[in-house]
């Protein structure tokens, strides 16, 4: 299954203690070892929303967020990496007015991050993209859809003035890939997203373990923890039947017929290649990005081919296991193409420290994953909301604190690096 921490494996953790839970905060220890009633209220930062998102959802599915590939190195490293990099303020700057916003590829962001395009939202609740698609509006930053999305395009476009980002596999068949993208402009698109890091499955062995699919085909386990989350199965039942929109024309899924799992291994063209995307560029003809660039060389070959974006990305750890972290690899990658191109990042980003850490080494902006989507599986809109606000506050504050009035105050004389720092200053 498609897009599980080891030492961090919840599914065989529940209510027993894990040194992540002890090494946090009184108050979320309290909830986790004694199981207090907890609240929206109560959610302060990423790990609050998770332990309620972890409340609140069958456990396969709450695994099915968490969970990361293979041994989840990467997935960890992505959030320790920040640790790794300190900041540098400066003072007596005059900063009592502090503008966050920024431009990426063409659209005016009111805030440095934006909601990346993740798969099978509302599973995690009933609302799913819509609950999220009105937090951004409310925020007036960017939303992708994934192609996995379980709302369609026009259903958000026609309430929204997005999403301005769709987010697109490449099919083995070409007339599908046209006519996805055909779709996508007609319904108001801006930049479409391919993302290049998933050309095969990630080993996510959390969802081994639990059996979770599309459709769903759960272990005797699995379904055990279906039973015990009944408001959950509930709101599942007496909402929108679950339907992946921008595929189902295209894709049996709904049918039983073909998995998300197989969908990745038959469906995609693992023969894809530079001149494939060159040719979708073209075709596109309007600004384009790939998500999952991790090395210079690719991010050469982006902007050679007309791309007006990259992400800088491994898919929040769920696909190479053992790949470098997206923040150890920007400066690298911004050394070597960010004045010809939008460079984002994300992966791991949990506090509004970390979002001006990336931009300070040259990030336009950066993409929150979990970060929106334990809010969203806790509480829906105002999960989303609370979330966002707190990053809001967060950066707004670290702004402050470390001198900037703007982003474009941020470089990397703000910055220290405990080990091998990047060479140039922006
Ligand atoms: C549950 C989940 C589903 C995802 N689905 C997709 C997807 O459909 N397409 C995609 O390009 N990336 C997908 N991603 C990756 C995110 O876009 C993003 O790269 C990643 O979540 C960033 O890492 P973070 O969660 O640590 O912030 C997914 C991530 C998660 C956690």
């Amino acid at each position: 299954m498609q897009d599980l921490p080891r030492g961090q494996d919840i599914s065989k953790t529940h209510g027993i203690i894990t040194p992540i839970r002890v090494c946090s905060s009184f108050r979320r220890a309290r909830y986790a070892f004694i199981g207090g009633h907890m609240r929206l209220k109560d959610c302060f930062n990423f790990h609050d929303f998770r332990e309620l998102a972890r409340r609140r959802l069958p456990s396969p599915i709450f695994n099915y967020i968490d969970g990361a590939a293979d041994d989840e190195t990467t997935y960890r490293r992505n959030t320790a990496a920040f640790e790794e990099c300190d900041l540098l303020p400066n003072v007596l700057r005059g900063v009592e007015q502090v503008d966050l916003s920024v431009i990426v590829m063409g659209q005016k962001l009111q805030v440095p991050f934006y909601c990346s395009p993740t798969a099978l939202q509302r599973l995690f609740h009933h609302q799913g993209e819509r609950a999220v698609a009105h937090a951004v509006q409310k925020f007036g930053t960017m939303f992708g859809l994934s192609s996995l999305g379980t709302v369609s395009l026009e259903d958000l476009s026609s309430s929204f003035s997005f999403p301005q980002v769709y987010q697109f596999y490449f099919h083995k068949d070409r007339g599908l890939n046209k006519a996805m993208l055909d779709r996508a402009k007609a319904a108001g698109v801006r930049i479409l997203m391919l993302t290049v890091d998933s050309i095969t499955g990630g080993n996510r062995e959390r969802d081994l373990r639990t059996g979770f699919s599309i459709p769903f085909s759960l272990t005797l386990q699995g379904m055990a923890q279906f039973v015990l989350k009944p408001k959950w199965a509930i709101e599942y039942a007496t909402h929108e039947k679950f339907r992946l929109p921008q595929l189902e024309q295209h894709v049996a899924m709904s049918g039983g017929t073909t998995s998300i799992g197989d969908y990745f291994t038959n469906m995609l063209d693992p023969s894809m290649n530079w001149r494939d995307v060159a040719e979708m560029v073209k075709h596109w003809d309007d600004k384009f990005c790939l998500k999952g660039i991790m090395s210079p060389e690719d991010a050469k070959k982006a902007v050679d081919i007309g791309c007006a974006g990259i992400v800088v990305s491994n898919h929040g750890g769920r696909q190479l296991d053992g790949s470098r972290s997206s923040f150890d690899q920007l400066a690298e990658i911004v050394d070597t193409v960010g004045d010809k191109i939008d460079v984002l990042l994300d992966g791991g980003v949990q506090r509004g420290t970390h979002v001006l850490k990336a931009l300070s080494v040259g990030a336009k902006a950066v993409g929150l994953g979990r970060a929106y989507l334990f809010p969203l599986a806790a509480a829906g809109q105002p999960g989303v909301e609370r979330a966002l606000g707190l990053m809001r506050a967060e950066t707004e504050r670290a702004m402050r604190l470390m001198g900037c009035r703007s982003i474009d105050q941020l470089s990397r004389s703000n910055l220290r690096f405990r080990n091998s720092p990047p060479s140039r200053t922006r």
